[in-house]
């Protein structure tokens, strides 16, 4: 892919990533927040949180369902948007739904579920968010980077139980959402089996005692010089 194309795809994903917020701007400058303006703004973030984490999770699946990777170099913008989107959700239950009562804020993330499980997945993202820079992957090593990061898929699922918890009886978009990240749960399971199965067949062949003979007699055989 040019360098230009990927600039216009990066501009691409800003804009549709920054879209839910400029349209709640828009709607708090025109007044237009419905009758109920703290559970509207902290349920489109909420919302646009969600799906922009599952956006960031589907990146991986897509490599491995149709070998494409231009959209690999998406996944920490995405990330880091899914973790801008978070922090604004909790800024507003704690500066506008709980006008900073710590004490009650504390009673209500350990008597709720659906929020101890919310908070949660926030305080997850941190590290993850933290460590997202290049220097970091540095840091830490490619393997510890790559085990930390598996972290966004515990988020994942605390983000739909979240949603499980707190949605009223009958109400279906939590359970597709639950589908999306069963199927990239699942996409990612497949590879990781696949791998797994790869691997211990190269581990019994390299075993095989004729093998070893072979392998061992081969630059010998071939060698022209000899
Ligand atoms: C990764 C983190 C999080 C994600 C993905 C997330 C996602 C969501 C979603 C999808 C909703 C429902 C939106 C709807 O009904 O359409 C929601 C609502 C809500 N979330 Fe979160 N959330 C997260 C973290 C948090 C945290 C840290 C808190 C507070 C400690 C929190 C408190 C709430 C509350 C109170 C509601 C209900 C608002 C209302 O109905 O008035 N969430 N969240």
């Amino acid at each position: 892919m040019s360098r230009k194309t990927r600039r216009a795809l990066k501009v691409l994903v800003w804009g549709i990533c920054l879209t839910p917020l400029a349209l709640l701007l828009y709607r708090f400058w025109s007044d237009d927040l419905g009758a109920n303006p703290i559970s509207y703004v902290t349920n489109v973030l909420g919302d646009t949180t969600l799906r922009v984490l599952l956006a960031s999770l589907a990146m991986t699946p897509l490599r491995l369902m149709f070998g494409i990777s231009w959209q690999m170099s998406f996944r920490r913008l995405l990330g880091l948007f899914a973790f801008f989107y978070a922090v604004l959700h909790f800024t507003v239950w704690i500066a506008v739904d709980h006008f900073f009562a710590w004490p009650e804020m504390l009673a209500d993330i350990r008597k709720r579920p659906y929020v101890t499980v919310g908070f949660t997945a926030l305080v997850l993202l941190m590290p993850l968010a933290a460590t997202s820079t290049t220097r970091m992957v540095k840091r830490l090593g490619g393997r510890n980077w790559q085990r930390l990061h598996r972290l966004v898929y515990v988020t994942g699922i605390l983000a739909i139980l979240h949603f499980l918890w707190l949605a009223k009886k009958g109400r279906q978009e939590p359970f597709y959402y639950a589908a999306v990240l069963a199927l990239l749960l699942g996409v990612r399971l497949w590879d990781l089996a696949r791998a797994t199965v790869r691997r211990r067949r190269a581990a019994a062949e390299r075993a095989r005692p004729g093998r070893t003979i072979a392998t061992a007699a081969a630059p010998v055989e071939s060698c022209p010089e000899s």
